[in-house]
């Protein structure tokens, strides 16, 4: 069967195209290439011993679109394209809800022009805004702090208006909590372009020498140790969730909302310790203020997505940071 994968070509897409094919989905990867390289179609070809299906073009496009569901028999879209820079996002609002929300738009009506029904949208903890509670349930409250979280959530409401106005369409958004870990192969991992916003690919740059310390943002906190406690995901366990959401919009109606997460919190300094256990290698860092706008803690409750999709996530931290490192390692520039 045929499944269109927009931004397949980027961090959590790409990861995903490899248990979409592993369990017997055709992946088609759309893509713009405005924040991922061609090499990693190259990538995903030594890894499953396929080159998938690529069309080079921008989910803003209808025109490409429309050509893209003439030419495959496409069953379901997974809609990874997008901005995700939250500072970014907040210096550029407009071109966030431009590309974000509006391109979302035009996808869901081409998808509705080709009788398409079946959408797995990829969403972010960043629509709980600032926790109430944890661990966060998809109960929670809704208050994105930055236009980036805004701009995952008027998407969701978007999916859930048009599955309330059409019965036929079934759509699941999955919020992503802190996405870590790479293909144990060492062959693809997270590429980010310029310096990292992110802990993972900082630690793992700076355990190569390509930065000279990590800066942790805060350890006044209240947390046991002072720092940031966050909710680490292997992308492998991300990619198996998606494809479990996929599996299940053949069989539920309307739209569903998951956490994907593990339910356990790292601090930044148990992230540091364990990466060295893992890989014997010691990261220089200093403390330093706090970042505008992190919270002390968000840790998910994965409950519901264990329920309804029999999902769990399955790598423990030690993988994480070993399949980080394995990838760093062997592309220390990226690829
Ligand atoms: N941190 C540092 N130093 C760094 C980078 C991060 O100390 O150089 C700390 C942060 O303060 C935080 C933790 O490491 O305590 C994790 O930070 P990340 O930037 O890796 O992740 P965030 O939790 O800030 O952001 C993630 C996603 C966003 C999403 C957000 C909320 O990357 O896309 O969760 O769900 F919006």
């Amino acid at each position: 069967m045929d499944v269109l994968v927009t931004g397949g070509l980027g961090y959590v897409g790409s990861h995903t195209c490899i248990a979409l094919h592993q369990a017997g989905y055709r992946p088609v990867i759309y893509d713009n290439l405005s924040n991922a390289s061609i090499v990693v179609l190259d990538q995903l070809a030594k890894i499953c011993g396929k080159r998938f299906s690529f069309i080079q073009a921008d989910v803003g496009d209808a025109l490409a679109l429309r050509q893209c569901f003439t030419d495959f028999s496409i069953e379901a879209v997974l809609h990874f394209a997008a901005y995700k820079a939250v500072g970014e996002s907040t210096a550029q609002p407009l071109n966030y809800y431009q590309n974000n929300v509006c391109h979302s738009a035009t996808l869901m009506s081409e998808m509705q022009n080709a009788g398409v029904r079946r959408l797995v949208f990829s969403s972010s903890a960043t629509v709980y805004g600032v926790p109430q509670y944890l661990p966060i349930d998809e109960n929670h409250s809704k208050a994105p702090t930055n236009p980036y979280g805004w701009s995952k959530l008027m998407v969701e409401q978007i999916m859930r208006d048009q599955c309330s106005a059409n019965a036929d369409w079934l759509a699941i958004a999955l919020r992503y909590f802190n996405p870590v870990g790479a293909h144990p192969s060492g062959l693809l991992g997270e590429n980010p372009s310029g310096i990292p916003n992110n802990l993972m690919p900082y630690v793992t740059q700076t355990a190569t020498g390509h930065r000279e310390k990590l800066y942790i943002y805060g350890n006044d906190y209240d947390t046991p140790d002072g720092t940031g406690v966050r909710d680490y995901v292997h992308v492998m366990d991300l990619a198996e969730g998606h494809v479990q959401a996929v599996d299940r919009l053949f069989s539920e109606q309307g739209f569903h909302a998951f956490n994907l997460g593990t339910g356990n919190g790292a601090s930044v300094l148990d992230v540091l310790k364990e990466f060295e256990l893992v890989t014997g290698v010691s990261v220089p860092y200093s403390i330093t203020h706090r970042r505008p706008g992190d919270v002390a803690v968000s840790v998910a409750s994965p409950a519901l997505a264990r329920q309804v999709l029999e999902w769990h996530a399955q790598r423990d931290l030690k993988t994480m940071l070993g399949d980080s490192w394995r990838w760093q390692s062997n592309y220390p520039e990226g690829i």
